[in-house]
């Protein structure tokens, strides 16, 4: 996988992600001529698998059920088991019962009855014949090596090829073309992932946040989120009462905090969880807020109503470049926000003067904001130009340290900030 801002062109701020994709029949080929074969293989290889080492080792796309005989039922359940699991803080996290994997896969008692009778009776394999080895092992394909995972993907082509053909009259078929084409769409990487949910967990908090991506068609880059948003979530619930007590209130004075270029919402949503499991809400005085721009929002809104924060916070729209409706809306003024949240706002040559622009009008003199930022090669120009305008405008570096965090192609560097604004 990789970084859809390194296709992103920084001086047009523009992108386009070609998919090279061919896919290929053979397995499907293979499958539909040699099923009698196929048969006769594993009542051969069933001799050999009574010992233990055999039944525990690993199954191989091979074992998944011939597309060609199968039954509907039974191509629908292995597709359900195929699901990709829920994702924690960016990394896949498998359920661990047989109860708790056929809730997360949605495998119902037919389902799975259909396809426990497939291993069992059909083919009489003993590796997979009962419901807790089918759903100890199949799953598992999703990660295997790349070899395997080109062959499902042949799987899934076959699938899809078979229940395509307009002759193909199962009550299935639509459910099927459904359930397949996402699995064909998940090995393409998160760009081309339909929609999905992602659960953020942290050591300091019991509140999971849970939060709702749609797919990352027409570049809406708020739709995903991202790995810096991680790890500055991570740093200011580690150090959440030195981020929030940092200057004496007037009692009456609630304390305000805006989010910048939010996307899905993980740093503002984990904060105010945070906040609602320190405080009680009543006597807390807090006004908060998450922006972005207008095509992010609703799902932005859905994710704060979702995580049970919007009691207290508000989404609406700041664009960066015209922030003039937010301001009359809400009768923001000059300087008013103690605390800014911004992770990853930088991957245009506009950026960096948008983003310090918003700063110097809403942050309130001595008020801290707290900044993530990736370090990606393609906009180092970007980055230079950011901290030197934030030089330019009284912006103190309180703190900053370098992070390794991860995203959905792997490890990524991360520069935090914490800048407070001089008179
Ligand atoms: C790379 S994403 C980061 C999203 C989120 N902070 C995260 O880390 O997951 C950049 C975000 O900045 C927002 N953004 C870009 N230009 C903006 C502008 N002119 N005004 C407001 N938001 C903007 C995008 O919509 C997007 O949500």
């Amino acid at each position: 996988m990789f970084d859809p801002l390194d296709l992103y062109d920084a001086d047009k701020n523009n992108s386009s992600v070609a998919l090279d994709f061919e896919p290929s029949f053979e397995l499907d080929q293979q499958l539909s001529t040699g099923v009698d074969e196929k048969l006769e293989d594993s009542k051969l290889l069933e001799n050999d698998e009574d010992d233990e080492d055999s039944l525990l080792g690993p199954i191989y796309v091979l074992d998944l059920p011939y597309v060609a005989y199968a039954s509907p039922e039974v191509i629908l359940a292995t597709l359900h088991l195929l699901r990709p699991e829920t994702q924690v803080n960016f990394q896949s996290t498998e359920a661990v019962t047989t109860e708790a994997i056929c809730k997360s896969k949605d495998l119902d008692k037919k389902l799975q009855n259909n396809i426990v009778e497939w291993y069992l009776n059909s083919i009489q394999n003993k590796k997979l014949n009962t419901i807790e080895k089918i759903c100890n092992k199949i799953p598992s394909l999703v990660n295997a090596s790349e070899t395997e995972r080109s062959a499902l993907l042949n799987y899934y082509t076959s699938i899809l090829k078979r229940y395509e053909n307009s002759s193909n009259t199962s009550p299935l078929k639509f459910d099927i073309l459904k359930e397949v084409s996402l699995r064909i769409a998940e090995c393409c990487g998160r760009s081309a992932i339909p929609s999905m949910s992602r659960d953020f967990k942290f050591d300091n908090m019991n509140t999971m946040v849970s939060l709702f991506e749609p797919s990352l068609t027409n570049d809406n880059l708020g739709w995903k989120t991202w790995g810096a948003s991680l790890i500055l979530s991570k740093i200011l619930i580690e150090n959440f009462n030195s981020t929030t007590n940092f200057k004496p209130k007037k009692s009456n004075e609630p304390l305000n905090v805006l989010e910048l270029g939010a996307g899905t919402g993980l740093v503002g949503i984990s904060w105010a969880c945070k906040w609602k499991e320190e405080y009680n809400l009543v006597n807390s005085n807090i006004q908060m807020f998450v922006t972005d721009l207008p095509e992010i929002l609703e799902n932005l809104k859905k994710n704060v109503t979702h995580n049970n924060v919007g009691d207290f916070v508000t989404t609406d729209v700041l664009d960066w470049t015209n922030p003039k409706p937010f301001v009359e809306k809400y009768n923001v003024k000059e300087n008013s926000f103690d605390i800014i949240l911004v992770a990853d706002p930088i991957y245009s040559p506009n950026h960096p003067e948008w983003v310090v622009n918003m700063l110097s009008k809403f942050l309130k003199t001595d008020g801290k904001c707290f900044l993530e930022i990736p370090i990606r090669s393609k906009y180092a120009k970007e980055r230079e130009v950011l901290i030197q305008l934030l030089q330019e405008n009284n912006f103190e570096v309180l703190n900053e340290r370098y992070d390794q965090g991860v995203d959905d192609w792997g490890s990524v560097k991360y520069l935090y900030r914490e800048i407070v604004l001089r008179n």
